[in-house]
């Protein structure tokens, strides 16, 4: 070796040295990341709790430059009200405006709404639960991955062969494997690290009637679950459950029907972090009166608060639950009755620690966007009872976080005291 090469190799030796050591994560308490303890999230080192909005839209209507302000107004009108979780598509899989127009080929106008999503997000101080493909066919879904597939020859029944046909299951870990290892244009951070991001979701709504035992369900969620940890071991994971429970609990299902999923074992697999559940009373029990299905709510909610409690020890989060103006009967204090049993029952868990970590509506629309109304929508802007019913709701389950973070400080402040104690 040369003298100049020595030096060369000692420089970069000294060089590799001090990236490892700017590389130290940051402690646990600082890096904005939220994890789990137990049965709650923390953030910031203390248990988290906190309600947020649906918007769907988000990277849709973002990758239109003219329409971003909308998103903006989005987190701004939330944050405001105190949601500070959203959750949000990642995905649109066929046609020409698509995320994702076909297998492994991305629109990087539509990927760029997705970065503004991001950025924004973390500027609002609003983390994302960002889903990565949908059930149904609305923005492509499981239809479409086995649309794709037939097309390169592959022979399947139905769009439920998404769980089981391996070149299906080889687009969507592609498409797993792009979004988190994508980097934001505008933050310049990947994905897989930004803490704005709080939550991947496997699927929107999973759901397999053609195989009701459960099995098809537990064996892609298990893989898809592997592999995405595989890559991200940053951020936690849920499956994107409505919660319905397996054929020996279905009595405990609207209907008492299956849908090929287990709230319990699907949720039991390791890789999966916490629970999620969506509440329809209005669409399961649409031919009941409103207090039978506010009575359905009610059971629904506690059943899964217990089972998150003591069968997975593992947090539950309320992703989706509305009430439509549509349904015929229909009047704004039902659907504020509705918002306060999902409410209430999330508060009275997490005021003592518990399980419930909060409760994201469906859906969070802005002004201008009358084309997105579904029935669901509430707009924060627009005074009503159920606004309001938010407001105080999300601040007050807020401020169950607030106290938490207070009560670590006080802690802290008294060890380091007994610490300088035992100095003198
Ligand atoms: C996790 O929870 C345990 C027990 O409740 C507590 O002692 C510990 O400080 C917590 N850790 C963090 C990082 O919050
Ligand atoms: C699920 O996975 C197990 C273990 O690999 C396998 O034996 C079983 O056949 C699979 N079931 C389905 C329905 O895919
Ligand atoms: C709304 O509907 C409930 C029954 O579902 C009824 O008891 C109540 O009086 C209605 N309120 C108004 C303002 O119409």
């Amino acid at each position: 070796m040369t003298n100049l090469h020595s030096i060369l190799f000692l420089f970069s030796f000294f060089l590799f040295t001090q990236q490892q050591w700017c590389l130290q994560p940051l402690p646990a308490v600082e890096d904005g990341f939220v994890r789990i303890n137990g049965t709650h999230f923390t953030l910031k080192g203390a248990p988290f709790y906190a309600n947020g909005f649906n918007a769907y839209w988000l990277m849709d209507v973002a990758s239109n430059p003219c329409q971003r302000s909308k998103v903006m107004s989005a987190f701004r009108e939330a944050v405001r009200s105190s949601l500070v979780i959203g959750r949000t598509w990642a995905f649109s899989d066929g046609g020409s405006n698509a995320l994702q127009p076909s297998p492994g080929v991305y629109n990087e106008n539509m990927f760029q709404g997705l970065d503004f999503v991001i950025s924004e997000g973390g500027k609002f101080g609003v983390k994302l639960i960002l889903s990565l493909v949908n059930n149904f066919n609305d923005y492509g879904g499981k239809d479409q991955y086995v649309q794709w597939a037939k097309e390169l020859g592959q022979q399947m029944q139905n769009e439920e062969s998404f769980f089981t046909n391996p070149m299906v299951k080889s687009f969507f870990k592609n498409h797993i494997k792009t979004i988190l290892t994508r980097r934001n244009t505008i933050t310049g951070v990947m994905y897989k690290d930004d803490p704005t991001i709080m939550a991947w979701e496997l699927m929107n709504e999973p759901r397999c009637l053609s195989d009701i035992s459960g099995a098809t369900i537990q064996n892609w969620t298990s893989e898809m679950a592997c592999y995405l940890k595989s890559i991200d071991g940053n951020h936690l994971l849920e499956v994107g459950l409505e919660g319905f429970y397996g054929t020996s609990l279905s009595q405990k299902n609207p209907n008492n029907l299956p849908h090929g999923t287990d709230f319990i074992a699907n949720n039991q697999i390791l890789e999966v972090d916490f629970a999620t559940v969506h509440s329809y009373p209005d669409q399961w029990l649409s031919n009941r009166d409103n207090y039978v299905q506010l009575d359905f709510l009610q059971q629904w909610i506690h059943d899964h608060i217990e089972d998150a409690q003591n069968i997975l020890k593992k947090p539950v989060l309320f992703t989706e639950f509305g009430k439509s103006w549509r349904q015929p009967g229909y009047n704004v204090s039902q659907k504020d009755q509705l918002y306060n049993v999902v409410y209430s029952s999330i508060y009275r868990s997490a005021r003592t620690g518990g399980v419930a970590v909060g409760g994201l509506f469906w859906q969070q629309l802005v002004h201008g966007m009358d084309s997105y109304k579904d029935g669901y929508e509430v707009i924060l802007t627009e005074p009503s009872s159920t606004v309001s019913l938010i407001y105080q709701q999300s601040k007050k389950l807020s401020a169950t976080h607030k106290r938490f973070i207070a009560k670590k400080k006080t802690q802290s402040t008294k060890s380091k005291e007994i610490d300088a104690n035992k100095l003198v």
